[in-house]
């Protein structure tokens, strides 16, 4: 197996087959597909002298609480039908993090397809996030409805800049691209935006995203994202979405970090029990369909300020991604052993004190215990977390706000 960059010249082809093979190249979406290869690190992995496996890397941010960490996500991750099980995508996005730790992301993120297989990266699984479907025309609204701008395609770089301006909550996550946000609305061919242009210079301050699946008229409308600096823009955005309420039947979005949204539908439950097993059943699914990981556990917790007392511990961290790592690869994950501290000022510094309690973890689960998606305790039921019961409940008492990346990552 060769692994090397990614040649635009020499490899498209191949990146279309591969694209194709898959069924991501739907008609018209080849734009999409060429943007994020530009936009995009990419890395190759040829198989006898065909290259049947990509891995596409984007740069960022993620807000930890109120600070924000260099993040890379990892967007695609594909193996084409003959390169099948030879451990490439294995190999390939265990390079592509290695590249991104020592570009300088803390964290790594990426959309999975199933549990399991990013595990043996050390990638730890994310909270849930609900889809919520329902009919526009029972939302409800407080804000006295003005008509949006419409939004294009041709606008990507003003929407791209509103969305990094959005409101952020813990675990949002912005990618730096413009690109890449147009190749997202490109994916869709009836996709289009709805705005205001609110901002200090009459820049655009908050909107929504929509894309069609089917035909325009009975389609399936989704709300792909969101954009908005504070609550009185969100609601304004529920009052765009109501309007088109007389036409559309019902709309599916994720629930945006921070709220409930089962709180702005009208009569939530008699509308799921009048509309199920039809056409436009309303429904609340939940799914957690993101991974993260640290690749830099002193630079994470420099950045870590939580509310409690502070608790000192040793921590013996197991990185099972050195196991695919090239030998010629200077980064070697983050396993070992650290004294670490938690609390309003936190640490990690290579070591052990034998007079600490010593908290044994792979770095899939601690990486979930940092951000807040499981307790101490309950992460130690799933094995990856052992401690003795006095740390887990010292560690339980911090409270993490659920992280929601808020962006497809
Ligand atoms: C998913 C995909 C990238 C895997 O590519 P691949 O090159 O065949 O993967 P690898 O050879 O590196 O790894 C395969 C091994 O992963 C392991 N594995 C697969 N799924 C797993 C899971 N859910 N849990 C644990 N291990 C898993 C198995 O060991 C498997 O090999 P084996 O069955 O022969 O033992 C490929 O099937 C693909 O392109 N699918 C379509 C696109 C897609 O879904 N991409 C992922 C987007 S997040």
């Amino acid at each position: 197996m060769i692994c090397r960059k990614f040649d635009p010249h020499k490899d498209i082809t191949a990146a279309h087959r591969i694209w194709e093979e898959t069924g991501w190249l739907e008609l018209g979406s080849e734009e999409s597909l060429e943007l994020a290869l530009e936009a995009c690190g990419v890395w190759a992995a040829e198989l006898a002298g065909e290259v049947e496996c990509l891995v596409l890397t984007a740069p960022g941010t993620m807000r930890y609480l109120l600070q924000e960490l260099p993040f890379t996500s990892v967007c695609a991750v594909v193996t084409g039908r003959a390169g099948r099980k030879q451990g490439l995508a294995t190999f390939l996005t265990a390079q592509a993090v290695a590249e991104a730790a020592l570009e300088g992301a803390k964290v790594v993120g990426l959309g999975m397809f199933e549990e399991g297989f990013y595990n043996r990266l050390g990638f730890g699984t994310g909270s849930y996030e609900h889809i919520i479907r329902f009919s526009p025309s029972r939302l409800i609204t407080t804000v006295e409805y003005r008509p949006p701008k419409r939004l294009t395609v041709a606008d990507y770089k003003e929407i791209h800049a509103c969305r990094l301006e959005r409101l952020k909550q813990h675990g949002c996550c912005s990618i730096f691209s413009p690109e890449l946000t147009k190749a997202h609305m490109l994916e869709y061919k009836n996709g289009f935006g709805l705005g205001y242009y609110d901002g200090p210079e009459g820049d655009l301050s908050h909107h929504a995203w929509f894309s069609i699946e089917g035909p325009v008229e009975g389609g399936s409308y989704r709300v792909e994202w969101l954009s908005y600096q504070n609550w009185q823009q969100f609601l304004e955005l529920l009052s765009v979405i109501q309007s088109l309420g007389d036409e559309v039947a019902t709309i599916s979005l994720v629930e945006p970090p921070g709220i409930q949204f089962q709180n702005f539908v009208h009569k939530p439950f008699m509308g799921r029990r009048i509309s199920l097993s039809g056409n436009a059943e309303y429904q609340i699914e939940a799914h957690a369909n993101w991974q993260m990981r640290l690749t830099d556990l002193p630079g994470c917790l420099e950045k870590t300020q939580l509310n409690g007392t502070e608790v000192h511990f040793n921590c013996k961290l197991n990185d099972p991604i050195e196991e695919y790592l090239d030998h010629n690869q200077k980064w070697r994950g983050i396993g070992g052993d650290y004294i670490l501290t938690l609390g309003p000022r936190s640490g990690a510094k290579p070591g052990s004190d034998p007079k600490l309690p010593t908290l044994t973890a792979s770095v899939d689960a601690f990486t979930r215990l940092w951000l807040g998606v499981l307790s101490a305790s309950a992460l130690s039921a799933t094995r990856c977390l052992h401690g003795p019961p006095d740390l887990l409940s010292k560690l339980d008492a911090f409270y993490l706000p659920a992280p929601h990346p808020d962006w497809v990552i």
